[in-house]
């Protein structure tokens, strides 16, 4: 069962949004995982429409994301930008995150302890962007939102209703683009795949369950009350969400 988010979801897209950016400047600053934290040059939190149907949930960052603190930004990421395109949506549509926030050194998979640590930012990520769909690539991110350990190859292109937290969405898991930039058959796979989210998205939101009763009223923690004081950390990256 995967673990009920912390977040409590609903708002308006740009109340949501501003909580987004809140849990962004609290990842920037994460040393939850002290070797990620010391060799990262820069926390990928995510990129695209903050009020997304759809949302893609990749591994992790790599090298060029890593410089540039933006998901999917190598022949990965081109890949993945094309099969967009050729289902009619661009990257700035939709949200693209990872299961893993900092790049694991040398590109290493990341460590079931990199991965329960950084569990609660995504959870937080689909809370706040209510997303109708989301697609998982490949074996780690499927794996940590079904709460499974099925893997991939058995699961794509099989959407399934699961409740995340609060909500419950239509989750898609589809292999990783990576995985097929050097294996056509998969190449073709993952095309085939593409091809059904459209009218997954059509159908839009799965039934919800009934919500339940709001947490009691928190102070807003002292950091966190502090980074957003400081006249906003996250502007130079504002244009991500
Ligand atoms: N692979 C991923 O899983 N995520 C990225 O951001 C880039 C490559």
């Amino acid at each position: 069962m995967p673990p009920v988010s912390a977040e409590q979801s609903a708002g308006s897209p740009e109340a949501r949004r501003e909580r987004l950016k809140q849990v962004f400047a609290e990842a920037r600053n994460c040393t939850r995982c002290p070797e990620l934290a010391a060799t990262r040059k820069t926390v990928v939190f995510g990129a695209g429409n903050a009020n997304a149907d759809l949302m893609f949930v990749g591994e992790a960052p790599g090298a060029s994301e890593d410089e540039q603190g933006v998901p999917f930004v190598g022949r990965a990421g081109k890949l993945l930008e094309k099969l967009l395109e050729e289902i009619g949506l661009s990257r700035t549509e939709v949200f693209i995150a990872n299961t893993l926030k900092c790049r694991p050194p040398g590109n290493r998979d990341p460590l079931p302890v990199e991965i329960e640590n950084c569990q609660d930012y995504l959870h937080r990520q689909v809370a706040l962007i209510e997303p109708t769909v989301i697609c998982t690539l490949g074996n780690f991110s499927t794996k940590l939102l079904r709460g499974d350990r099925t893997g991939i190859s058995r699961l794509h292109g099989q959407p399934e209703v699961l409740v995340l937290g609060e909500r419950a969405v239509r989750l898609y898991p589809i292999y990783h683009p990576a995985a097929a930039l050097y294996t056509p058959r998969m190449l073709e796979t993952l095309r085939e795949d593409f091809a059904r989210l459209p009218e997954l998205l059509a159908l839009g939101a799965p039934e919800q369950p009934p919500p339940s009763p709001p947490p009691p009223r928190q102070e807003i923690s002292e950091p966190l009350a502090a980074a957003v004081e400081q006249d906003d950390p996250t502007a130079d990256q504002l244009g991500l969400f």
